[in-house]
């Protein structure tokens, strides 16, 4: 397991005491990542707007941040990462910047297990946006088993025709903690048939990362995946950063989603016509989270030697390339990791027979997180008593509302923990015994 006493140290809300198991929602800052932020004000500038030492060494850090966000992900470079404010701005970017290539009768496909930001968007674009235009498309949802929290791949494959122009699903769910099988999702979505405007017959994928990318080895090159999407905040750094990684050949050819300042070729707008900037700034209108952008960077090198060797910086504040053997060890010793503690929280809230545990029985098959319901006490009830134990959950619908509706659960609310790396197996029973106590 991770080291984890050598790691809480270095997390100011840890040492105040706090047991910290909301992190599905967020995780929580290490101290590094604030040190650098005031060191970071030193030489505090905007990017690719002056010529300033200051100007241009923010924007040398700024640039090399997506280098280190490409090469944790293995896509091919800088220029298939696009940074905006979090997984759902990077969702909306997708349905945004494809809304014109949508035609009347085709569908998208996504599922019951979703977050909302990956149903919304979609919800939106076929019920309110498109239809103005008189263009119809539809949404399609694809079901999961409601005793395994397992998608129903079957299900999912019956929704895909020739006319789906995209399925979008997540890599793992923050309600049931299933992970998803990509590679099957995908094989689904490239064998569908359908023509997209470049002659590739394929749907394209989108896979929203925000639970699997800071729990897991992702791999967008071998995995193929059109879009991905994830978040920061899930993964140490400060609030504020959101990622889309997408196929350069996609993104060349897609509208932008915001426009104005940087977005445009330098010098080539005119009344006319406007240019564009080459990527990945073509999709980063106005001035960016640029502090926000530097500290995710970090945070990913910092995860890594988190994980591999606490303490010890291999990664952290250099600017070494990250070899991809190096993430794929630490990543998966955090996998392993929350393996090891969900099996835990599965074992000891099991034990309680007025509690129904939402998801995969197997810890293998589940991410770091386990909400569940009970049959006397409402989850909000729950919750409030756990804090009032120290300890921190999230009662409510996560987000993930239409798999709370599923379930006809009234209301539609569960009560959930969730574990990140700084959490031992001590966190785990201390905070499933809390809850044993709660209900
Ligand atoms: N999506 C986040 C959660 O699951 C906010 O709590």
């Amino acid at each position: 397991m991770i080291k984890t006493q050598k790691i809480k140290r270095f997390f100011p809300a840890i040492n105040s005491g706090r047991t910290v198991s909301n992190n599905a929602a967020s995780t929580q800052v290490p101290i590094q990542l604030l040190s650098l932020l005031k060191e970071l004000v030193v030489q505090y500038d905007n990017v690719h707007r002056g010529q300033s030492v200051a100007s241009l060494s923010t924007t040398e850090k700024f640039e090399a941040a997506y280098d280190t966000i490409a090469q944790f992900i293995n896509a091919p470079s800088k220029r298939n990462i696009i940074l905006y404010r979090n997984t759902t701005e990077a969702i909306n970017s997708v349905m945004y910047s494809l809304m014109t290539e949508f035609k009347d009768g085709d569908n998208v496909v996504t599922t019951l297990m979703e977050h909302n930001s990956n149903y919304v968007p979609w919800y939106g674009l076929c019920k309110e946006i498109l239809p103005k235009f008189d263009v119809n498309v539809e949404y399609r949802l694809a079901r999961f088993d409601k005793e395994t929290g397992e998608l129903d791949l079957a299900h999912l494959k019956s929704l895909v025709d020739e006319r789906t122009k995209l399925i979008c699903c997540t890599g793992a769910s923050n309600f049931l903690g299933t992970k998803n099988p990509i590679e099957k999702v995908r094989e689904i979505a490239h064998s569908s048939g359908y023509t997209q405007p470049n002659g590739e017959k394929k749907s394209y994928l989108l896979i929203d990362g925000a639970q699997t990318v800071p729990n897991m080895f992702i791999d967008a090159r071998k995995l193929d995946i059109d879009f991905l999407v994830w978040s920061f905040h899930k993964m140490l750094a400060p609030f504020g950063v959101g990622a889309l990684s997408a196929r350069e050949e996609l993104l060349e050819r897609m509208r932008p989603f915001l426009y104005g300042g940087d977005m445009i070729a330098e010098g080539k707008v005119t009344p006319e016509k406007v240019e564009y900037n080459t990527l990945p700034w073509k999709f980063t209108a106005g001035t960016p989270n640029i502090l926000g952008t530097i500290l995710s960077a970090q945070a990913i090198r910092l995860l890594i030697d988190f994980s591999l060797n606490p303490g010890q910086y291999k990664y952290f504040m250099t600017d070494k390339k990250l070899e991809s053997s190096d993430v794929e060890k630490a990543m998966n010793n955090i996998e392993h990791h929350e393996k090891i503690l969900i099996g835990e929280a599965l074992k000891i809230l099991g034990e309680i027979p007025t509690i129904k545990i939402y998801g995969p029985q197997n810890p293998e098959n589940r991410t770091s997180l386990i909400a569940f319901t009970c049959k006397n006490k409402s989850p909000f009830k729950i919750s409030e008593e756990l804090s009032e134990l120290g300890i921190e959950s999230r009662a409510g619908c996560h987000c993930a509302t239409l798999a709370h509706h599923y379930y006809e659960l009234d209301p539609p609310a569960s009560c959930r923990l969730s574990f990140y790396i700084y959490n031992d197996l001590k966190d785990v029973r201390k905070a499933c015994l809390a809850v044993k106590k709660c209900v």
